[in-house]
């Protein structure tokens, strides 16, 4: 079973001191910066292209093309800007990626900008990582001393810490000091976009496989996956299963199989709803398990390929406090720029937090569908219909639940006990 995996970002994880230049090196490392220099920036972008290698920020576009949409050189900068924010609950794998491995990123940041004719990068990090941005400025420097760079500025930006700041016009916004907002679009940043110039936005996992691709050539990364969704991609596993972690697997692999790598779900207990990409992605059910986990797979089944944070819930989980859980997210990180999604989401925690104490009114799960289908597609930014659906994607496949909250609170027919993985002594403050 465990050849289903292809570690390929992941391989070196357990490796001593990995995330050092020799170490990078000994393995390989830099040997694709070498080859990119001699290729023609043409052939790199045909190259991505022709690998199929599509967005791993979450909503799939081809990367190859994304760079393509950049202008002719006017002689004016233009920015590469990789988007290292990662915030959604339950996506987890550029965090370690760049921890355990950061000169990947930094030597696919620096073919990237060979490729798209860029002197000057961004890494815009979350900031509360602040390890990660240790690494991540130990990395850039030990490739700018080995004369790895060139004259390529790299600048790790550690931001403040705001999920709509990953939002890639927010991003913008906030790298050049302004409150991170969603900008409207278009012009999209390939035409204008850091300071008003051609700008490539592009997700940690999607520049970390540019080096793999450009050694491997775009045939070898194509032969993993499936037709329309190709290469390797990080599945991080959570919650309710024996062995939670990173799996790096063809995209196509069914959460069946990832089951199987990690151990299955905890003794004693069953699949009851898993997210197929992070809380922004609809839920999806124990139905759902042989779903190929691609682009074209999941929307296939009403939901989306995300972030590839499969966050697994067994029967002991509410999912009325669950979904609660994450529109307190999404109220608490709306911007507030647009009506449906600032007021919105405030309507939609009122009504959660009634139906989680088993005090909802009769009214109450209409005005939820209705509030929530008022969100989705109304919103200024992607970041209302990812609060919009929890909320539809639970009423679909439990809306028993969502009643029940009308009489009863959710912690009596779920006491949060039970779904507790470290064991419960443990959890209890010392005297
Ligand atoms: C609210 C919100 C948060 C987002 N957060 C991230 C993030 O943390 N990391 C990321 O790569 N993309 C994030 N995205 C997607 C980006 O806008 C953008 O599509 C992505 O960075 C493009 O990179 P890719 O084509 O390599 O996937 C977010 C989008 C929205 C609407
Ligand atoms: S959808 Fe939410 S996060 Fe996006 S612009 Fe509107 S208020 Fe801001």
């Amino acid at each position: 079973m465990t050849d289903r995996l292809t570690p390929i970002l992941t391989d070196s994880w357990d490796v001593p001191r990995a995330w050092t230049l020799p170490v990078y090196r000994d393995r390989g490392g830099y040997r694709a910066l070498a080859k990119a220099r001699g290729m023609s920036t043409e052939d790199l972008v045909n190259a991505v292209k022709g690998s199929g290698l599509r967005g791993r920020g979450g909503a799939g576009f081809p990367t190859g093309l994304k760079w393509s949409f950049l202008p002719a050189p006017d002689g004016g900068p233009r920015y590469l800007v990789v988007n290292a924010d990662e915030s959604e609950p339950g996506t987890c794998k550029d965090v370690p990626l760049m921890m355990a491995n950061p000169h990947v990123l930094v030597e696919g940041v620096a073919i990237t900008s060979h490729a798209i004719g860029c002197d000057h990068a961004f890494i815009y990090l979350r900031g509360e990582v602040v390890h990660v941005y240790r690494r991540l400025l130990a990395a850039v420097r030990e490739a700018k001393e080995a004369g790895l760079l060139g004259s390529l500025e790299i600048t790790v930006h550690a931001g403040a810490g705001a999920y709509i700041c990953g939002e890639e016009t927010a991003l913008l916004d906030s790298l050049e000091g302004r409150r991170g907002q969603p900008r409207l679009k278009p012009p999209f940043p390939a035409v204008a976009g850091l300071y008003a110039r051609p700008t490539v936005v592009n997700n940690v996992e999607s520049i970390a496989s540019v080096p793999g691709i450009v050694l491997g050539g775009g045939e070898w990364f194509s032969g993993m996956g499936t037709a329309k969704s190709t290469g390797h991609g990080i599945f991080s596993l959570s919650g309710h299963v024996t062995r939670p972690g990173q799996y790096e697997a063809p995209l196509g692999i069914t959460l069946r199989e990832l089951l199987e790598l990690a151990g299955g779900i905890r003794e004693g207990h069953e699949l009851k709803f898993w997210t197929p990409g992070g809380s922004s992605t609809p839920i999806l059910t124990a139905e759902h398990l042989d779903v190929p986990l691609d682009f074209e797979g999941v929307a296939g089944a009403g939901s989306m390929l995300g972030t590839r944070a499969l966050q697994i819930f067994d029967e002991t989980v509410s999912v009325v406090r669950a979904v609660a859980r994450w529109i307190d997210f999404y109220k608490h990180e709306s911007c507030g720029k647009c009506t449906p999604c600032r007021e919105g989401t405030f309507w939609l925690q009122q009504i959660m937090h009634r139906l989680v104490a088993g005090k909802g009114t009769a009214e109450d799960i209409e005005t939820l569908s209705d509030a929530a289908g008022n969100i989705l597609g109304r919103s200024f930014c992607a970041l209302g219909d990812a609060a919009a659906t929890p909320i539809q994607s639970g009423l679909q496949y439990f809306r028993e639940e969502f009643e029940a909250g009308t009489h009863t609170p959710a912690d009596e027919l779920f006491p949060p006990r039970a779904s507790l993985i470290v064991p419960a002594a443990s959890q209890e403050v010392p005297a």
